[in-house]
């Protein structure tokens, strides 16, 4: 029987192995599965390690801050932190289509990714945190039909163009291991226990054109709703949680006076490995203390629903 402590330690040896004397470069996305790679490798062999985290500003509140201080200050890990947020808020004014958004964002995530590791003075490897599903479904996205629902920027595209060779500890795992080997590492629950979180970020949760702006105020709801639901103990039974921001105005009365306002969408959803999922059934009064206090203190925000569409037909996310 093979344990997470047993795992860890083969790959720790397995990694040394491979790198020897060579520098590695590791690019943190926020999310588990990067940071278990990351922490990982930084095990194996330390300040060989360099993460670069390309902070595109379309993260939730206060999460860049999180990444940064567990990195450097807690694990004492080499990090670039490339604040990046003009540069893509500049090239996502005027886009609205949600192809075009995904793959603006993807290819400038790449472009910075590439840049800032140049300034490193680059490095003989590439750590990625692919995970088994990841590598099985890059392989029937080539052999099954050509019609992509949604581009993803997970995998594909870096390691091709970067010409170094790919240390990915975690190829033989599912996301439910990656947690346990996580908390066999130390990581905070708060980090291991997270839902997943697109790469593309809050863009894709504004439906079209994204300002810092609306990115403000999306963060304040998302904010909000998430709190509520660890209150009230639900945030482990449920694979996703998160507010979506719709580019919609209704009318409504504060007070006196009469207001104009965006419609917020609020969406949980359970799932076992994101491909299907069922919506998440909040009681009444759940939902009427989300929507009153998202109301009540996100300006710009005038009226909250709740997503009731499953997967399929839906998709988990809007875009
Ligand atoms: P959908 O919306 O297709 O999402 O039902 C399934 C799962 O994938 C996540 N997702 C993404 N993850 N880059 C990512 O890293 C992306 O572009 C992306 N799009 C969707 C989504 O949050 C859900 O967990």
């Amino acid at each position: 029987d093979w344990t997470m402590a047993e795992f860890r330690a083969a790959k720790i040896a397995e990694i040394r192995a491979q790198v020897g004397e060579g520098r590695v470069i590791c690019g943190l996305s926020g999310g588990v599965d990067s940071a278990v790679a990351a922490v990982l490798i930084h095990e194996a062999i330390g300040d060989q390690l360099t993460c670069v985290f390309v902070d595109h500003g379309l993260m939730r509140l206060g999460e860049a801050e999180q990444v940064v201080s567990l990195f450097r200050e807690h694990y004492g890990i080499k990090l670039v932190h490339v604040n990046a947020e003009d540069r893509f808020l500049g090239g996502l004014a005027g886009l609205t289509d949600p192809e075009k958004k995904r793959k603006f964002i993807g290819g400038e995530f790449i472009k910075v990714f590439e840049e800032e590791a140049a300034k490193v003075g680059g490095a003989d490897f590439l750590a990625q945190g692919t995970l088994y599903p990841d590598v099985i479904e890059s392989v029937s996205f080539t052999g099954g039909p050509s019609v992509t629902i949604k581009s993803h920027h997970n995998v594909g595209g870096l390691p091709e163009r970067m010409n170094m060779k790919l240390v990915e500890p975690l190829r033989e795992l599912f996301k439910d291991e990656v947690r346990v080997l996580g908390k066999e590492l130390g990581l905070p629950d708060i980090f291991v226990g997270r839902h997943p979180f697109p790469g593309p970020g809050l863009a894709i949760r504004i439906p079209g054109e994204v300002t810092k702006e609306r990115c403000d105020i999306l963060r304040k709801a998302d904010f909000i709703y998430l709190e509520e639901i660890r209150n009230a103990g639900l945030y482990d039974a449920i694979w996703q949680a998160f507010a979506v921001l719709l580019p919609v105005r209704t009318v409504g009365v504060m007070g006196d006076l009469r207001t104009y306002d965006s419609v917020c969408a609020v969406r949980a959803v359970t799932s076992t490995d994101g491909m299907t999922a069922d919506i998440y059934p909040f009681d009444a009064a759940f939902l009427s203390r989300v929507a009153t206090r998202i109301i009540n203190e996100v300006k710009g925000i005038n009226r909250v629903v709740y997503d009731y569409t499953s997967k399929p037909p839906g998709t988990i996310e809007w875009e």
